[in-house]
Protein backbone atom coordinates (compact mmCIF):
# COMPACT_ATOMS: atom_id res chain seq x y z
CA UNK A 1 0.00 0.00 0.00
CA UNK A 2 1.24 3.33 -1.03
CA UNK A 3 0.38 6.55 1.03
CA UNK A 4 1.87 9.92 1.77
CA UNK A 5 3.38 11.01 5.37
CA UNK A 6 4.13 14.40 6.30
CA UNK A 7 8.23 14.40 7.51
CA UNK A 8 9.36 16.39 10.09
CA UNK A 9 10.98 18.42 8.05
CA UNK A 10 8.25 19.21 6.08
CA UNK A 11 8.88 17.52 3.23
CA UNK A 12 6.52 14.47 1.98
CA UNK A 13 7.46 11.14 0.85
CA UNK A 14 5.68 7.84 -0.42
CA UNK A 15 4.76 5.25 2.51
CA UNK A 16 5.01 1.06 1.36
CA UNK A 17 3.36 -1.21 3.83
CA UNK A 18 5.28 -4.36 3.83
CA UNK A 19 4.50 -7.71 5.60
CA UNK A 20 6.82 -7.62 8.45
CA UNK A 21 5.98 -10.42 11.54
CA UNK A 22 3.73 -12.82 11.32
CA UNK A 23 0.94 -13.64 13.61
CA UNK A 24 2.93 -16.06 16.03
CA UNK A 25 5.75 -14.08 16.11
CA UNK A 26 3.62 -11.12 17.14
CA UNK A 27 1.61 -13.18 19.93
CA UNK A 28 4.62 -14.56 21.03
CA UNK A 29 6.21 -10.76 20.91
CA UNK A 30 2.88 -9.70 23.52
CA UNK A 31 2.36 -12.68 25.58
CA UNK A 32 6.57 -12.34 26.13
CA UNK A 33 5.83 -8.29 27.13
CA UNK A 34 3.09 -9.02 29.63
CA UNK A 35 4.91 -11.47 31.39
CA UNK A 36 8.15 -10.22 31.78
CA UNK A 37 6.79 -7.08 32.80
CA UNK A 38 4.44 -9.68 35.66
CA UNK A 39 7.66 -11.19 36.29
CA UNK A 40 9.63 -7.87 36.91
CA UNK A 41 7.20 -6.60 39.16
CA UNK A 42 6.81 -9.86 41.20
CA UNK A 43 10.36 -9.99 41.55
CA UNK A 44 11.04 -6.30 42.81
CA UNK A 45 7.40 -7.54 45.39
CA UNK A 46 9.50 -10.42 47.03
CA UNK A 47 12.58 -8.40 47.06
CA UNK A 48 11.17 -5.25 48.58
CA UNK A 49 7.79 -6.94 50.34
CA UNK A 50 9.45 -7.17 53.64
CA UNK A 51 9.99 -3.13 53.76
CA UNK A 52 6.38 -3.07 53.59
CA UNK A 53 5.43 -5.31 56.12
CA UNK A 54 5.01 -8.50 54.14
CA UNK A 55 5.21 -11.34 56.36
CA UNK A 56 6.83 -15.11 55.53
CA UNK A 57 3.06 -16.28 54.26
CA UNK A 58 2.43 -13.28 51.81
CA UNK A 59 6.22 -13.91 50.25
CA UNK A 60 5.51 -17.21 50.09
CA UNK A 61 2.28 -16.71 48.60
CA UNK A 62 4.47 -13.86 45.73
CA UNK A 63 7.02 -17.04 45.31
CA UNK A 64 4.65 -19.52 43.96
CA UNK A 65 2.88 -16.99 41.92
CA UNK A 66 6.00 -16.06 39.87
CA UNK A 67 7.07 -19.60 39.68
CA UNK A 68 3.64 -19.92 37.60
CA UNK A 69 4.26 -17.33 35.28
CA UNK A 70 7.84 -18.28 35.25
CA UNK A 71 6.74 -21.21 33.53
CA UNK A 72 4.59 -19.65 31.21
CA UNK A 73 8.00 -18.08 30.04
CA UNK A 74 9.91 -20.71 29.84
CA UNK A 75 6.83 -22.22 27.32
CA UNK A 76 6.54 -19.27 25.80
CA UNK A 77 10.13 -18.38 25.13
CA UNK A 78 10.74 -22.59 23.87
CA UNK A 79 7.48 -21.78 21.37
CA UNK A 80 9.63 -19.09 19.47
CA UNK A 81 12.93 -21.31 19.72
CA UNK A 82 10.67 -23.96 17.63
CA UNK A 83 8.94 -21.07 15.60
CA UNK A 84 12.55 -19.81 14.42
CA UNK A 85 13.41 -22.78 12.67
CA UNK A 86 9.83 -22.30 11.08
CA UNK A 87 8.50 -19.29 11.12
CA UNK A 88 8.75 -17.19 8.41
CA UNK A 89 12.46 -15.04 7.30
CA UNK A 90 12.30 -12.26 9.49
CA UNK A 91 11.24 -14.55 12.68
CA UNK A 92 14.24 -17.16 11.95
CA UNK A 93 17.59 -17.25 13.48
CA UNK A 94 19.38 -15.67 10.81
CA UNK A 95 17.55 -12.54 10.64
CA UNK A 96 17.51 -12.38 14.50
CA UNK A 97 20.78 -13.53 15.84
CA UNK A 98 23.77 -10.90 15.24
CA UNK A 99 26.31 -12.92 12.71
CA UNK A 100 26.30 -14.09 9.19
CA UNK A 101 27.51 -12.83 5.66
CA UNK A 102 28.17 -8.93 5.34
CA UNK A 103 26.62 -8.60 9.37
CA UNK A 104 29.87 -6.19 10.78
CA UNK A 105 29.37 -4.48 7.34
CA UNK A 106 25.77 -3.81 7.35
CA UNK A 107 26.02 -2.80 11.20
CA UNK A 108 28.35 -0.10 10.49
CA UNK A 109 26.30 0.87 7.27
CA UNK A 110 23.58 1.38 9.64
CA UNK A 111 24.95 2.97 12.45
CA UNK A 112 26.39 5.86 10.17
CA UNK A 113 23.51 6.41 8.70
CA UNK A 114 21.78 6.94 11.71
CA UNK A 115 23.67 9.41 13.44
CA UNK A 116 23.93 11.34 9.85
CA UNK A 117 20.41 11.32 10.00
CA UNK A 118 19.12 9.98 6.97
CA UNK A 119 18.57 6.12 8.35
CA UNK A 120 18.40 2.77 6.58
CA UNK A 121 15.04 1.38 6.21
CA UNK A 122 14.64 -2.69 7.40
CA UNK A 123 11.01 -4.62 6.90
CA UNK A 124 12.72 -7.30 9.36
CA UNK A 125 15.66 -6.19 12.91
CA UNK A 126 17.73 -3.76 11.87
CA UNK A 127 21.32 -4.93 12.57
CA UNK A 128 21.26 -3.06 15.79
CA UNK A 129 18.18 -4.42 16.85
CA UNK A 130 19.03 -7.73 16.46
CA UNK A 131 22.23 -7.15 18.89
CA UNK A 132 19.17 -5.86 21.52
CA UNK A 133 16.95 -8.70 20.94
CA UNK A 134 19.85 -11.71 21.33
CA UNK A 135 21.05 -9.68 24.67
CA UNK A 136 17.27 -9.86 25.83
CA UNK A 137 16.95 -13.67 24.83
CA UNK A 138 20.10 -14.72 26.43
CA UNK A 139 18.88 -12.98 29.72
CA UNK A 140 15.57 -14.61 29.50
CA UNK A 141 17.57 -17.90 29.03
CA UNK A 142 19.83 -17.06 32.46
CA UNK A 143 16.51 -17.01 34.23
CA UNK A 144 14.51 -19.55 32.96
CA UNK A 145 17.71 -21.94 33.58
CA UNK A 146 18.03 -20.54 36.62
CA UNK A 147 14.50 -20.40 37.69
CA UNK A 148 14.05 -24.20 37.22
CA UNK A 149 17.26 -24.73 39.08
CA UNK A 150 15.86 -22.86 41.77
CA UNK A 151 12.62 -24.51 42.12
CA UNK A 152 14.52 -28.17 41.83
CA UNK A 153 16.94 -26.73 44.36
CA UNK A 154 14.21 -25.52 46.47
CA UNK A 155 11.83 -28.23 46.29
CA UNK A 156 13.33 -31.20 48.58
CA UNK A 157 14.69 -28.54 50.68
CA UNK A 158 13.63 -28.80 54.41
CA UNK A 159 10.84 -26.32 55.29
CA UNK A 160 12.75 -24.50 58.17
CA UNK A 161 15.38 -23.70 55.35
CA UNK A 162 14.95 -21.03 52.61
CA UNK A 163 12.15 -21.13 51.06
CA UNK A 164 12.13 -24.80 50.21
CA UNK A 165 8.56 -26.13 50.74
CA UNK A 166 5.95 -23.00 49.70
CA UNK A 167 8.13 -22.44 46.61
CA UNK A 168 7.48 -26.14 45.15
CA UNK A 169 3.74 -25.57 45.45
CA UNK A 170 1.32 -23.88 42.98
CA UNK A 171 -0.58 -21.19 44.31
CA UNK A 172 -3.80 -23.14 45.31
CA UNK A 173 -1.05 -25.32 47.58
CA UNK A 174 -1.06 -28.77 45.31
CA UNK A 175 2.71 -29.41 45.49
CA UNK A 176 4.65 -29.05 42.01
CA UNK A 177 5.15 -32.54 40.05
CA UNK A 178 8.94 -33.60 41.75
CA UNK A 179 11.75 -32.71 39.19
CA UNK A 180 14.16 -34.71 37.79
CA UNK A 181 16.70 -32.38 38.81
CA UNK A 182 15.68 -31.88 42.39
CA UNK A 183 18.56 -32.16 45.21
CA UNK A 184 18.13 -34.56 48.15
CA UNK A 185 19.15 -32.14 50.71
CA UNK A 186 20.06 -35.28 52.78
CA UNK A 187 23.71 -34.62 53.15
CA UNK A 188 24.28 -32.05 50.46
CA UNK A 189 25.23 -28.86 50.75
CA UNK A 190 22.46 -27.52 48.80
CA UNK A 191 22.93 -24.13 50.70
CA UNK A 192 26.50 -23.85 48.53
CA UNK A 193 25.21 -24.96 45.61
CA UNK A 194 21.91 -22.32 45.82
CA UNK A 195 23.75 -19.51 46.58
CA UNK A 196 25.48 -19.01 43.19
CA UNK A 197 22.13 -19.92 40.91
CA UNK A 198 20.03 -17.59 43.46
CA UNK A 199 23.17 -14.71 42.97
CA UNK A 200 22.85 -15.27 39.12
CA UNK A 201 19.00 -15.40 38.83
CA UNK A 202 19.20 -11.67 41.10
CA UNK A 203 22.14 -9.81 38.72
CA UNK A 204 19.93 -11.37 36.25
CA UNK A 205 16.79 -9.63 37.03
CA UNK A 206 18.79 -6.66 37.15
CA UNK A 207 20.33 -7.10 33.87
CA UNK A 208 16.77 -7.31 32.95
CA UNK A 209 15.25 -4.47 33.95
CA UNK A 210 18.27 -2.07 32.30
CA UNK A 211 17.85 -4.10 28.80
CA UNK A 212 14.00 -3.93 29.05
CA UNK A 213 13.74 -0.10 29.60
CA UNK A 214 16.70 0.01 26.52
CA UNK A 215 14.38 -1.81 24.06
CA UNK A 216 11.40 0.22 24.92
CA UNK A 217 14.03 3.48 24.48
CA UNK A 218 15.26 2.42 21.10
CA UNK A 219 11.67 1.79 19.86
CA UNK A 220 11.16 4.94 20.61
CA UNK A 221 13.64 6.49 19.36
CA UNK A 222 13.83 4.79 15.88
CA UNK A 223 10.07 5.36 15.62
CA UNK A 224 10.61 9.22 15.77
CA UNK A 225 13.64 8.99 14.06
CA UNK A 226 12.75 7.02 11.25
CA UNK A 227 9.44 7.42 10.87
CA UNK A 228 8.53 4.34 10.86
CA UNK A 229 5.53 2.22 13.05
CA UNK A 230 7.19 -0.61 14.81
CA UNK A 231 4.83 -0.95 17.61
CA UNK A 232 1.90 -1.00 15.16
CA UNK A 233 4.08 -3.12 13.03
CA UNK A 234 3.92 -5.70 16.19
CA UNK A 235 0.36 -5.62 16.11
CA UNK A 236 -0.71 -5.81 12.49
CA UNK A 237 2.01 -7.47 10.79
CA UNK A 238 2.40 -4.67 8.60
CA UNK A 239 4.82 -2.22 9.10
CA UNK A 240 5.20 1.35 6.84
CA UNK A 241 8.49 2.58 5.41
CA UNK A 242 9.30 6.16 3.99
CA UNK A 243 11.99 4.17 2.26
CA UNK A 244 13.61 1.24 0.22
CA UNK A 245 14.04 -1.35 2.54
CA UNK A 246 17.89 -2.65 2.86
CA UNK A 247 16.56 -6.84 3.51
CA UNK A 248 13.65 -6.22 0.59
CA UNK A 249 15.61 -8.81 -0.89
CA UNK A 250 16.48 -10.88 1.91
CA UNK A 251 13.09 -11.81 2.80
CA UNK A 252 9.99 -14.12 2.14
CA UNK A 253 7.75 -11.74 3.35
CA UNK A 254 7.29 -8.50 1.35
CA UNK A 255 7.12 -6.41 0.21
CA UNK A 256 3.00 -7.32 -0.80
CA UNK A 257 0.39 -5.15 -0.84
CA UNK A 258 -2.29 -4.73 2.17
CA UNK A 259 -5.37 -6.53 1.48
CA UNK A 260 -7.75 -4.30 0.11
CA UNK A 261 -10.68 -3.47 2.84
CA UNK A 262 -13.96 -4.44 1.49
CA UNK A 263 -17.27 -2.13 1.30
CA UNK A 264 -20.61 -2.66 1.82
C1 LIG B 1 11.75 -12.41 33.55
C2 LIG B 1 12.11 -13.47 34.21
C3 LIG B 1 12.32 -13.51 35.70
C4 LIG B 1 12.58 -12.51 36.60
C5 LIG B 1 12.72 -11.04 36.31
C6 LIG B 1 12.71 -13.12 37.91
C7 LIG B 1 13.01 -12.44 39.08
C8 LIG B 1 13.20 -13.04 40.30
C9 LIG B 1 13.62 -12.38 41.51
C10 LIG B 1 13.94 -10.90 41.62
C11 LIG B 1 13.70 -13.29 42.50
C12 LIG B 1 14.12 -13.06 43.94
C13 LIG B 1 15.58 -13.39 44.02
C14 LIG B 1 16.10 -13.40 45.41
O1 LIG B 1 15.35 -13.44 46.37
O2 LIG B 1 17.33 -13.37 45.50
C15 LIG B 1 13.33 -14.57 41.94
C16 LIG B 1 13.30 -15.78 42.62
C17 LIG B 1 12.91 -16.98 42.08
N1 LIG B 1 12.52 -17.21 40.78
FE1 LIG B 1 12.52 -15.86 39.30
N2 LIG B 1 12.52 -14.47 37.78
C18 LIG B 1 12.27 -14.74 36.45
C19 LIG B 1 12.02 -15.97 35.88
C20 LIG B 1 11.89 -17.15 36.59
C21 LIG B 1 11.61 -18.43 35.99
C22 LIG B 1 11.45 -18.68 34.50
C23 LIG B 1 11.53 -19.32 37.00
C24 LIG B 1 11.26 -20.79 36.85
C25 LIG B 1 10.13 -21.31 37.02
C26 LIG B 1 11.77 -18.61 38.23
C27 LIG B 1 11.80 -19.18 39.50
C28 LIG B 1 12.22 -18.55 40.64
C29 LIG B 1 12.41 -19.21 41.91
C30 LIG B 1 12.19 -20.69 42.19
C31 LIG B 1 12.86 -18.23 42.80
C32 LIG B 1 13.26 -18.47 44.22
C33 LIG B 1 12.35 -17.88 45.14
C34 LIG B 1 13.15 -17.71 46.40
O3 LIG B 1 13.72 -18.70 46.83
O4 LIG B 1 13.19 -16.60 46.91
N3 LIG B 1 12.00 -17.29 37.96
N4 LIG B 1 13.01 -14.39 40.59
Amino acid sequence: MVARKQHAAGASYPLRAYRAWDAPTRWFHWINAILVATLLILGTAMLTGRWFGVGDEGTHQLQRIHVVFGVALTLNVLWRCYWAFRGSRSAQWRAVLPGGHGYWKDLRAYLSAFVAGHPQYYIGHNPLARLGVTVLFILLAVQILSGLTLLGIDQLAPPERWVGEPTAQWPVGTPIPYLPWAIDWTGADAAAIRTPIRLAHLYGFYLLVIATIQHVVAVITTELREGGDLVSAMLTGWKSLPGRPEDENKTDVGPRRRPARRRH
